[in-house]
């Protein structure tokens, strides 16, 4: 029955519903506005419909979507909020009728409103207001029959118009909800990049200090057993220097005397290392040194350079030097830090002696940290990731019996501490060992 008497309505009904279900779904204004326009020309036959969005950054409405152009006048893209027919619609929240407008409007607004309507070349515009906010507006042209509007006509659109202004409140929302949400993002992105660097910072922090408080304790507890082993050493050294000396004296012919002497001398010998470990460890932790000279730290690894020279004159190997030329000086111990240079480039000797290799020894003064730094960088087999923690602890080495006491970067650590400076075995992916030594200049 309906469908045969009432084929307009039973019509626009199945509008309403096809728009209600599409419409929830768009979250974009301009598709909004489209479908909107579409449904109104298909449904109504109108000469033209055009919708009008306010834009959030700017006092105007702008024409979003538009079907067919309004005849002889073109519509303007945007238009201003102060105009009498947006403050129409604004306070009495209804659709403004053309045919109508005398009887909605005072006398006193009707013109301008009138003129409004003519600008826009509208037969009926539609507010589309959420919760009294007024998102826009939907401009009908006269439908293309000549007809008028009827009560129905106007029930479909005021319907249509409800639903796009939720929609549109939808859709905003949304877009600030996403803009949030990529705001959200990128704060967590960059906190979980501070925190990741507070965190390898910590470690750093961390692994420092427990390398200097362990190599502090094991320095104090060599300190003492040193002492204690300087007066024993002292006395064995002078009874087996004066048993060399008798049994020499007894001018005897006995060749078992003769390795008596052999293997006395060789315990002379070994005590006399074991003499100069303990004096190393002792001088080192006498507070009686000055650390106030002014040390050109050019000089100290040239110095170095030349005691080592008879070690690895005949050795073959490269060693390339780079000084920075305007170095400022240090305030330390000149014969201190000599040994620093001395140990380390030893090592680094001692590392591509078999293999032809290279030792870079370069200076340079890092402004910023207002530091002058010393790099030993050689192409021998490099550190071993396990044993790295290791190297600066006294008496760990990796050479044979007798070759290497353990002593040498140890002692370089805590004469560079002792100046205020830092020594590390730099990271690195090349094979090879670099060594940097860094200390305040001037000062
Ligand atoms: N340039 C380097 N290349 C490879 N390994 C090195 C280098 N420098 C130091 N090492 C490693 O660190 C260890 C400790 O060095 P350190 O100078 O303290 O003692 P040492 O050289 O073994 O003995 P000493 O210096 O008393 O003769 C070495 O045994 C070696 O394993
Ligand atoms: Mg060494």
């Amino acid at each position: 029955m309906d469908r045969i008497f009432y084929k307009s309505k039973y019509d626009y009904q199945k509008t309403i519903k096809h728009v209600s279900r599409t419409i929830v779904s768009v979250l974009d204004d301009d598709a909004i506005a489209k479908l909107l326009t579409d449904t109104v020309v298909d449904t109504m036959l109108v000469e033209h419909c055009s919708v009008f969005l306010s834009e959030p950054s700017d006092r105007h409405f702008v024409n979003f979507s538009a079907t067919a152009k309004p005849v002889g006048l073109d519509q303007p893209l945007k238009w201003p909020i102060e105009s009498a027919l947006v403050e129409f619609m604004k306070t009495h929240h209804q659709p403004v009728m053309r045919r109508k407008v005398a009887k909605q409007i005072s006398a006193v607004d009707k013109k301008d409103v009138l003129s409004d309507l003519e600008i826009l070349n509208a037969d009926i515009v539609l507010p589309l207001l959420f919760k009294e906010q007024l998102y826009g507006f939907i401009i009908l042209g006269e439908k293309r029959s000549g007809d008028l509007f009827t009560k129905e006509d106007m029930d479909l659109l005021e319907t249509l118009s409800s639903q796009s202004a939720l929609a549109l409140e939808n859709a905003r929302s949304y877009k600030i909800i996403e803009d949030l949400n990529k705001d959200l993002e990128k704060k967590v992105e960059e906190r979980t990049r501070a925190l990741k660097e507070a965190l390898s910072e910590k470690e750093r922090t961390q692994e420092q200090l427990i390398r200097s408080e362990s190599l502090a304790a094991i320095g104090q507890l060599v300190a003492g057993v040193a002492h204690e082993l300087n007066n024993p050493l002292t006395t064995v050294t002078s009874l087996v220097q004066a048993a060399i000396e008798d049994i020499e004296q007894l001018d005897s012919e006995n060749s078992l005397d003769a390795y008596m002497i052999d293997d006395l001398k060789f315990a002379d010998k070994e005590l006399d290392r074991a003499r100069s470990i303990v004096s190393s460890l002792l001088g080192l932790s006498r507070q009686t040194q000055t650390y106030s000279e002014a040390v050109d730290i050019n000089s100290v690894i040239k110095d170095a350079l030349r005691i080592l020279y008879n070690q690895y004159k005949h050795c073959e190997l490269n060693i390339v030097e780079t000084y920075a030329r305007d170095l400022p000086d240090i305030r330390g111990n000149f014969a201190n830090l000599g040994q620093v240079a001395l140990n380390i480039i030893k090592n680094a000797i001692q590392a591509v002696v078999d293999m032809k290799g290279t030792i870079f020894l370069s200076t340079h003064f890092d402004v910023s940290a207002r530091q002058v730094v010393f790099l030993c960088k050689d192409t021998g087999p490099g550190i071993p990731v396990d044993i790295r923690e290791d190297i600066f602890k006294p008496f760990f080495t990796t050479k044979a019996v007798g070759k290497g006491t353990g002593l040498g970067l140890y002692i370089c650590h805590e004469i560079i501490v002792k100046h205020g400076g830092t020594l590390k075995h730099q990271k690195s992916d090349e094979t090879g060992a670099v060594f940097e030594v860094r200390l305040p200049a001037g000062a």
